[in-house]
């Protein structure tokens, strides 16, 4: 990762991957450039890309003009809704003979886009992408391969895509000490979550909706399951310099059994439920998880509603840095690609930096933390006393119980529990009393 801002004297500065930070002389800009880029795919991000590239309004005020030379695809049949690319073709071959400043990835798997990107950075082409997985999985060696050849190779658009916020902690190395993470990164759960957040709303609906405005896939399961969120996690935390999270051994849930009632009960205690990624690193080991959980109406992730992401950073040196925005979108994610491929090509290039260090693999625990407990009885509710004194007989600390209720169900706030604990006596009440629960972890 270049920096976006430095001086013509500024000393060369290196730190270990990733979140780079390299001094580079920037290019003049005073005549105006034309940036020739190659784009590899064109669905939905590459076409956005296309379309802005030949916006010749949008990149007037910077002395800038794009010109897309070549554009790979998979199926020339299929028609496209961008201007055409000076060529398109199906032969990756064919790609990699033309000459361009940048190269966009925006394929939508890890190959081939890891053995073109790793080609064109080998020869010095640079290269940017919007790609997860792949700079989750090779971001590493990529980025090795780039310093050992003079090329940049960028990935603003991979973590909340609109949101420069990768380029910001790059360009200071102190302020990118984060030991604690907090984020809403999946845009589809958010919108689910605040459209269930009326009275009577079903999470059915919420989906339906989130489908209708292009929020959610046809098959939203990946966003709905937490799975992407846990991606996303492995990348912010490898990009931090943590390590790979081990997603074998991350705690992961999604937001399926999250009700309007929840939400409803959640705001009596001064809260909302939010679909979150969390992460905290001390000497002792790395503590994650990825789902549901009520934040205090105070922190700011509380406030995101639709499909807005957000991230909230403690470092060592700074506390409460927060950043949101659009997370997701072709559009966005096509301006942050070529604001990308601009710095990209803006850089005079350094060749034989230090190559980076590979990611190594880390194992986190699922921490303990304060819980939201639902319990739904088969007869009559009992009294807010009783079911606490149920409850706390189960193994669990009552801390109070929500003024909320409805005909079946009552809230109660838990003292620290791991969710092992939380399962067994959440079991316990099932087996003894008939009493079905969902828990949700307080932050
Ligand atoms: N969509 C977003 O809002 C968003 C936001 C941030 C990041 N991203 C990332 O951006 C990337 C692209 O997303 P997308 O939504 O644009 O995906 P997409 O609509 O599925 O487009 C993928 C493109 O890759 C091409 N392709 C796939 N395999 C190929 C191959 N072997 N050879 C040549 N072309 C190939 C496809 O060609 P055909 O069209 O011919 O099939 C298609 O044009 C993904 O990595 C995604 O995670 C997306």
């Amino acid at each position: 990762m270049r920096p976006s801002v430095q001086t013509l004297d500024s000393p060369k500065i290196t730190s270990t991957w990733p979140l780079r930070v390299r001094a580079r002389r920037p290019v003049s800009t005073t005549s105006k450039r034309a940036i020739r880029i190659g784009i590899l795919g064109l669905g939905n991000v590459g076409q956005a890309v296309a379309r802005l590239a030949a916006d010749r309004g949008a990149t007037a005020h910077a002395g800038l003009r794009f010109h897309v030379e070549h554009a790979l695809v998979r199926d020339l049949a299929k028609q496209r809704h961008c201007p055409k690319p000076g060529r398109t073709s199906v032969s990756a071959a064919a790609f990699l003979r033309g000459q361009y400043d940048v190269v966009i990835e925006a394929l939508d798997a890890v190959e081939p886009a890891r053995t073109l990107v790793a080609r064109l950075l080998g020869r010095g082409t640079s290269v940017v992408t919007a790609n997860k997985a792949l700079v989750a999985e090779h971001g590493a060696h990529l980025e090795s391969i780039a310093a050992a050849n003079g090329s940049a190779f960028r990935y603003e658009a991979t973590a909340l895509s609109a949101v420069p916020f990768l380029g910001t902690l790059a360009a200071r190395p102190l302020v990118a000490s984060v030991e604690r993470v907090l984020a809403v990164v999946n845009g589809t759960s958010n919108y689910v979550l605040t459209a269930l957040d009326q009275p009577g709303a079903s999470f059915d609906d919420a989906v339906s909706r989130a489908q209708a405005l292009g929020y959610a896939e046809p098959d939203p399961s990946r966003d709905l399951d937490g799975l992407d969120a846990a991606d996303k996690l492995v990348l912010l935390t490898s990009l931090f310099g943590w390590g790979r999270l081990s997603r074998e051994a991350l705690d992961v849930s999604g937001i399926r059994r999250v009700t309007s009632d929840d939400l409803a009960a959640a705001r009596s205690m001064g809260g909302t439920i939010k679909a979150v990624v969390s992460a905290e690193r001390d000497a002792t080991g790395v503590r994650a998880f990825v789902g549901p959980a009520v934040l205090k109406s105070a922190e700011p992730l509380a406030s995101l509603s639709g499909a807005l992401n957000g991230i909230h950073l403690d470092g060592r040196h700074v506390r409460n840095l927060f950043f949101s925005g659009p997370g997701a979108g072709p559009d966005v994610t096509a301006a942050t690609l070529l604001d990308d491929a601009i710095q990209a090509a803006s850089y005079e290039r350094l060749a034989h930096e230090r190559p980076a260090a590979p990611a190594r693999p880390v194992f986190p625990s699922s921490p303990a933390t304060p819980w939201f407990l639902r319990i739904t009885c088969p007869g009559v509710l009992p009294a807010s006393s009783a079911i606490a004194s149920l409850v706390g007989a189960a193994g669990l600390p009552v801390e109070r119980v929500a003024d909320h209720a409805t005909g079946r169900s009552r809230w109660l706030s838990i003292g620290p529990q791991g969710r092992r604990d939380v399962d067994a006596a959440i079991a316990r009440l099932a087996n003894t009393h008939r009493m079905a629960a969902a828990a949700f972890r307080r932050i």
